[in-house]
């Protein structure tokens, strides 16, 4: 039995970002990171856009990269203190995230994280209170129609993903505008993060005749547009087609699930100082390369879509290969050992955080079982660069 959950509203489309001046309410919180977003204009502008339709309107800053727990539960105190009905969340996969994990408690301030992250069951349904708009302004995560909500640990550093249908925002606005003005390796590793979900959705266990259709048109396109606008960042039709394909890939993968390359790189792109969709685009060559050894039918799918006429036998190695060549000419390394990383120290963490990895969401849907070992030897040829 399977089942496609629901996506909440969706809304896309240039300049859609004065969709917001449509909403009405008493009270808007408007959440988002510090420095280009603000720089850019786009904070004033939406804030202008919400001040239409609302009594209040407040700003809240203070989101950063990969956002700590404790950051998400001064967003959720300061929800409470202020009571929105309607909370925006402008920004990349960071700033929607914190936004989901402090909607819960906002909602529910009987619950506590450390409740959700290890039972995402306990989620409730959420918007008694407020309603979740998420506004991305980078073309990578899709958490505006995920059910996901990732956290990093304060401590560990290990990232906690929060997964619960009620976690999908109310309403999602695609304005294609906003991300136009992401820097090169934003773009790129933003990118190579969707283009990881279109392809770990399509390879999934849990893909179906529902999510396949979504998972290749979504890789196709990215493989198709993210070259371009990286290369050419005023080049609007890639632009306008990446938004969208990463929100498609998004809408797989909330219901296919991902694989082997998030249960990994939720574990290390933090401690290597790398953003999750760099370390998603540095593991993808070695996972594909492994996963395809014993389920190639869905690499191939996706490597003939893009032009690789491969067989059953070669898809593995000929679809890691394009990718690595994909990622050089995005500036991104082939390898762990060329961002400088210890292999000892790489392979001790991996083994610390082992059973983690193993039992993790995106790891169950991985089509390829995986033991400790598997773990350890993908992980060792993608700090040496070796396919296998
Ligand atoms: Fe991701």
């Amino acid at each position: 039995m399977w089942r496609l959950t629901r996506f909440g509203e969706i809304v896309w489309g240039w300049g859609s970002l004065s969709y917001l001046s449509q909403l009405k309410g008493s009270r808007a919180l408007l959440v988002t990171s510090r420095g280009a977003l603000k720089r850019l204009g786009f904070v004033d502008k939406a804030a202008g856009y919400l001040a239409e339709g609302f009594g209040e309107v407040r700003v809240y800053e203070g989101i950063e990269p990969n956002p700590r727990v404790s950051t998400a539960l001064k967003l959720a105190k300061f929800m409470a203190g202020y009571k929105p009905d309607t909370i925006v969340a402008l920004g990349g996969g960071s700033v929607m995230d914190a936004a989901k994990a402090a909607w819960i408690l906002y909602e529910c301030p009987s619950l506590s994280l450390e409740d959700v992250i290890r039972d995402s069951s306990l989620v409730p349904r959420l918007g008694s209170k407020a309603r979740l708009v998420a506004v991305p302004t980078t073309s990578g995560t899709g958490s505006e129609v995920s059910r996901g909500c990732v956290l990093t640990d304060d401590e560990t550093q290990v990232k906690y993903a929060i997964v619960s249908l009620n976690l999908v925002p109310t309403l999602a606005i695609l304005d294609p505008e906003l991300p136009a003005s992401m820097p090169r390796d934003l773009t790129a590793d933003s990118g190579m993060d969707a283009m990881s979900h279109a392809l770990e959705s399509h390879a999934s266990k849990a893909a179906s005749d529902f999510t396949k259709p979504l998972s290749l048109s979504a890789f196709t396109t990215i493989w198709t547009y993210l070259r371009r606008a990286y290369g050419d960042p005023s080049d609007r039709e890639a632009r306008e087609k990446m938004h969208y394909a990463q929100c498609i890939a998004a809408l797989a993968f909330t219901n296919a699930g991902t694989g082997a390359i998030h249960a990994i790189s939720h574990v290390i792109s933090v401690p290597l100082g790398l953003s999750h969709g760099r370390a998603n685009a540095v593991l993808m060559p070695y996972v594909v390369y492994y996963n395809a050894q014993t389920c190639p039918d869905p690499y191939l799918d996706l490597a003939l879509s893009v032009g690789i006429d491969s067989t059953e036998e070669d898809v593995g190695f000929e679809l890691a290969s394009a990718l690595l060549d994909y990622n050089k000419r995005l500036g991104i390394p082939q390898s762990f050992s060329e961002v400088g990383a210890n292999e000892r120290v790489l392979i001790s963490r991996v083994e610390k955080y082992m059973s983690y990895i193993l039992g993790s969401a995106p790891m169950r849907t991985n089509p390829r079982s995986m033991a400790a070992e598997d773990v350890k030897e993908v992980v060792r040829l993608a700090w040496s660069g070796e396919l296998g």
